[in-house]
């Protein structure tokens, strides 16, 4: 299990995680959910002992994240960040063989090997094995770092965005093989989403961050009203039925709008007022 007790975490002055107690039990999928810069990559980071905290603890499996050794953590915990960054030219195989690196001291055994045949074969990679990470489309790449996770076999799983750049076939893909991990190796699955859906469709639980706190920890019906998103999100997000599950129809609600957008103001349908060229959200590090 992982236990989060009383957690607090700064960044200078401005506290980004304040009191947070959780816990993530194996076998389940837990859904983190929030609004950006709510805490979660932080909350992430901090579990998988990717950054320090001032106060409380995190136990993995008993034992506090800073007493283990550091390739325990590694053969026990695996973390996917939000935005993986390689500088190493490498194949997608020699990626995902990244993944046994806890595992094992030198070449990759027999038990290696269907690891990573079974991680590459999952996010069907196989044919694009060799090719260079470097030369792959957004999608592509982000699954190689899936499989990498898939292939390192830890009890405990924390991925961040995993679904970024994904298609919805694959998005699909991947919340059902985590939710395979989970219900039928016993695994910990723990993962940020900002697809309320997806996290409805897969979780088992959902735990909430607003500015750093948890505002609501339930299972998939007690999180998908509008009462909760709107104390996650501060949009009270409408909620329908479609068949026996909870969707969430926040599409098209018009807090999604651009503030000059808002509904009194909005031309209707007026191709002429609308700006002569798209406004200029590339980030600069947009490759
Ligand atoms: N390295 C850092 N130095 C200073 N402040 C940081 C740092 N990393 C994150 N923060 C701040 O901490 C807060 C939480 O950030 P975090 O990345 O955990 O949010 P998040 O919930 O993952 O958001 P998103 O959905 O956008 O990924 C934000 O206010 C952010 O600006
Ligand atoms: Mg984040």
């Amino acid at each position: 299990m992982i236990e989060i007790t009383h957690l607090h975490k700064r960044y200078g002055s401005q506290p980004v995680l304040r009191d947070v107690t959780a816990r993530v039990v194996p076998g389940t999928v837990t859904a983190l959910i929030g609004a950006n810069g709510s805490g979660k990559s932080t909350l992430l980071s901090a579990v998988g002992r990717l950054i320090p905290f001032e106060a409380g603890r995190i136990d993995i499996a008993g034992t506090g994240v800073h007493d283990w050794h550091h390739r325990e953590l590694a053969r026990m915990l695996s973390i996917l960040r939000q935005a993986p960054r390689l500088d190493l030219r490498l194949t997608v195989e020699e990626v995902v063989e990244f993944g046994r690196f806890p595992h094992n001291e030198g070449p990759p055994t027999d038990e290696d090997r269907a690891a990573i045949e079974d991680a590459l074969g999952l996010m069907s990679l196989r044919e694009i094995r060799d090719r260079s990470i470097h030369e792959l489309s957004g999608g592509q790449r982000q699954r190689a770092f899936i499989a990498m996770v898939i292939a390192q076999e830890t009890r405990y799983v924390l991925l961040d965005e995993p679904l970024n750049n994904l298609d919805m076939k694959y998005a699909g893909r991947v919340m059902a093989v985590l939710t395979t991990l989970a219900h039928r190796r016993g695994r910990a699955v723990v993962v940020v989403l900002h697809d309320i859906n997806m996290a409805a469709a897969y979780a088992d639980t959902v735990v909430a961050l607003r500015d750093g706190e948890v505002v609501h920890v339930g299972s998939v019906e007690d999180t998908m009203t509008e009462t909760v998103l709107e104390r996650v999100y501060g949009v009270p997000f409408p909620v329908v039925r479609v068949g026996e599950r909870p969707f969430c129809v926040y599409h098209t609600h018009p807090a999604s709008r651009a503030p000059e957008q808002a509904p009194e103001q909005a031309p209707e349908q007026a191709p002429e007022q609308a700006p002569e060229r798209a406004p200029e959200t590339t980030p600069p590090d947009h490759r």
